[in-house]
């Protein structure tokens, strides 16, 4: 099962990008087990499919042949904020797009005594509850950091409606869990796939991604 048959019911916050055939192209490239480091070109449609979804308000500039062109610009300041470490491979794509972007940093581990997802550290941009966020992690296998995250953001003051989840890969467990415990948040990934195995790995998936990203 992938997203393309349609099996799996998407919550209504879930977007999945159009499966058209550059992107299953480059979702074969990436999941190769031959190739590291080809997400740059899907994190940027993810990054540029995110930000359809900011408000924008009238704005009118004049043009160099003198005229008024009636237009829109965004509403509101944008930050990023990365899941450390896999997370920060899409940084970069979110900077092609928006030059001098702010992006914060959250680090979650799995806390060895209660096996639960804990913060162990955060560094975001001091007036976030402001901004919006596009919240940046590639692969969504059973929402439990993903989840931590938002919860560090929501106690920031970050409002759950301003939330843009960001996301390559994700297994329709952690799809639902993410977007129905926070249904106000959006969340943008480029393909939901079939599962996850004993390990919580995505499957297919494409292992893990920090290793082959990065390495
Ligand atoms: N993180 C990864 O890098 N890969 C998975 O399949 C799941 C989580």
């Amino acid at each position: 099962m992938s997203s393309a048959d349609k099996k799996y019911e998407l919550p209504s916050n879930a977007i999945v990008l159009p499966p058209t055939a550059q992107l299953q192209a480059l979702l074969t490239l990436i999941r190769d087990e031959k190739t590291q480091r080809y997400s740059d070109r899907i994190i940027r449609l993810l990054v540029e499919e995110g930000l359809n979804h900011l408000p924008v308000v009238p704005k009118t500039v004049r043009t160099p042949v003198g005229l008024d062109f009636d237009g829109v610009g965004f509403e509101g300041r944008i930050c990023g904020v990365s899941i450390m470490r896999a997370g920060e491979a899409m940084e970069a794509g979110l900077r092609d797009c928006c030059r001098s972007v702010r992006i914060g940093k959250i680090l979650i581990q799995r806390d060895e005594e209660t096996c639960l997802p804990k913060l162990f550290y955060a560094k975001l941009p001091e007036d976030i509850a402001e901004r919006f966020v596009l919240l940046l992690d590639p692969m969504l296998a059973t929402g439990g950091s993903c989840i931590k995250a938002i919860e560090v953001l929501l106690s920031h003051g970050v409002k759950e409606e301003k939330i843009l989840f960001l996301n390559l890969i994700a297994s329709p467990l952690g799809t639902d869990a993410v977007c129905k415990r926070f249904p106000k948040l959006r969340m943008i990934t480029a393909w939901v796939d079939e599962g996850l195995d004993s390990h919580s790995y995505i499957v297919p998936g494409l292992g893990d991604f920090g290793d082959r990203y990065f390495l």
